[in-house]
Parts: C-alpha cells; sequence; structure tokens
C-alpha cells in the first residue's frame, strides 16, 4: 500500500526521504492558499524565491512581486500574501514572484522530490484525486512558522491523510499525529485553526477574512506544480 508522511516543519525535511516521493507542500495561512487562488484565477505562473532582493530583481523583468514577511507586505511589492489580491481582474495572465517567511521556503526547501505540488483545504478534492493516480508515495510538507510546528497545516495534513485513508497508510508518528487531530477536530476545523498562533498574529493586522477564506474546502479544481522553477496548473 502506497503510504503518506508528514513533515511537520522545514526545519525537518532532511529527515524525510523525498526520492520517489511526490511532496505536497502546505502553508495555510496563506502561502499556498495564494497560490491556488492565483492559479485558477487565470495567473500564467507563481515563481517562488527565497529572498526579497531576488523577488525585486524579477520585478525588473516583468513579474508581478509578492509576498510577507512576519504576516505583513513587504515594502514595494506590488501585492502582499493575501488571497483576495490573487482574484483581482489585473492578476489574469501575468507571472508572479513570491517571498515568504515560510510558504516559499518550504517549496524550495523539497527538492530532491520526483514531484513538487501545492496543497491547500480550496483545493483539496482536486488534490487528492491527483494523488491517488499516481504509483508514488506521498510527503506532505508543511511549511510552518519559523521552524516550528503550526495548527492549521497539521490539520490540513490529517485532512488529506483521511481523504486518501482507503489507499494510503500513514507513515510515522508525525502522520497519526495529524490525522488524530484532525479525526478529534473535524467538526470544528474553523474554531481550532482560528486559535492558531498565527491566525492571532494576523487577526492582530486585522485580516480575519482572509482566514475564512483559506479554511473553504475544494473551491478549486486546480493542482499547482513546480516545473523548471515555476508553480503552474
Ligand atoms: C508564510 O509563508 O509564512 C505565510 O504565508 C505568511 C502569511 O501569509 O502571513
Amino acid at each position: 500500500m502506497k503510504t503518506i508522511e508528514v513533515c511537520l516543519t522545514p526545519d525537518l525535511i532532511h529527515q524525510h526521504d523525498l526520492s520517489g516521493k511526490i511532496v505536497v507542500v502546505v502553508d495555510i495561512f496563506r502561502a499556498t492558499s495564494c497560490i491556488v487562488t492565483g492559479l485558477a484565477n487565470g495567473l500564467e505562473a507563481i515563481r517562488p524565491v527565497a529572498e526579497i532582493a531576488e523577488c525585486k530583481a524579477l520585478g525588473k523583468s516583468g513579474y508581478l512581486m509578492a509576498g510577507e514577511r512576519g504576516g505583513q507586505k513587504v515594502e514595494g511589492f506590488d501585492m502582499g500574501n493575501s488571497p483576495f489580491e490573487y482574484l483581482e481582474e489585473g492578476v489574469k495572465g501575468k507571472k508572479v514572484a513570491i517571498s515568504t517567511t515560510n510558504g516559499s521556503q518550504a517549496i524550495l526547501k523539497s527538492e530532491g522530490a520526483d514531484a513538487i505540488i501545492i496543497g491547500s483545504f480550496l483545493n483539496l478534492e482536486a488534490l487528492t484525486a491527483y494523488l491517488l493516480q499516481l504509483p508514488l508515495g506521498v510527503v506532505v510538507h508543511c511549511a510552518g512558522w519559523k521552524g516550528t510546528p503550526n495548527l492549521e497545516d497539521t490539520l490540513f495534513a490529517g485532512a488529506l491523510i483521511d481523504e486518501c485513508a482507503e489507499e494510503m497508510e500513514p507513515l510515522g508518528d508525525s502522520a497519526l499525529l495529524a490525522h488524530q487531530l484532525f479525526v478529534a477536530n473535524h467538526e470544528n476545523l474553523l474554531g481550532l485553526a482560528l486559535q492558531s498562533s498565527h491566525a492571532e498574529r494576523l487577526k492582530s493586522f486585522g485580516i480575519e477574512e482572509d482566514l475564512e477564506f483559506c479554511l473553504e474546502e475544494s473551491k478549486y479544481q486546480v493542482v499547482p506544480k513546480l516545473i523548471d522553477g515555476e508553480l503552474v496548473a
């Protein structure tokens, strides 16, 4: 039976053998929710970069610059990291360079996998169908917060394990932990996720509506894939 593992934070990714596996990168609040929303809304591609300077350099060659540090928009960027900015008419057909505190870093730290794709509650159904039709084992790579695990990404990992339960078995205690967290709280996902430390941080900036949007389930049918350094639908 295929397996599904969970890496709770990028600081632990070295403990997972990614060769022959497909990595699902998750940053519910808010990077991967933005990426799914943008590509579902007609963005051409999204290039994840580590540094703000790289983003600005790409801005000079026509990319929209997007991202945040500490939850707040980077000065001089065209966009912050709200999924609502990715619903704007002006982004259709454009390319975006994104640099965020955790999400874009986790994508870059997933190298070595056979494939790197993007997960969020917004594309849960399409993501599940995509994974089940592949023969590969899965590693769910949670972006966490600055090297520590977070609640919302772990809840999502548990939800994905639950969706794939008939054809994939959880491998390792992090996967069992994530699944049990989801099973125990699946009727109150939003309520629990809104208690997370990053949710509190974003609420202190008056960014509540982003949080509820990021918890909407299976709103989009795209499964973004990293191809030659760019995420495409
Ligand atoms: C991140 O990458 O750390 C998050 O997406 C941050 C955010 O959007 O607030």
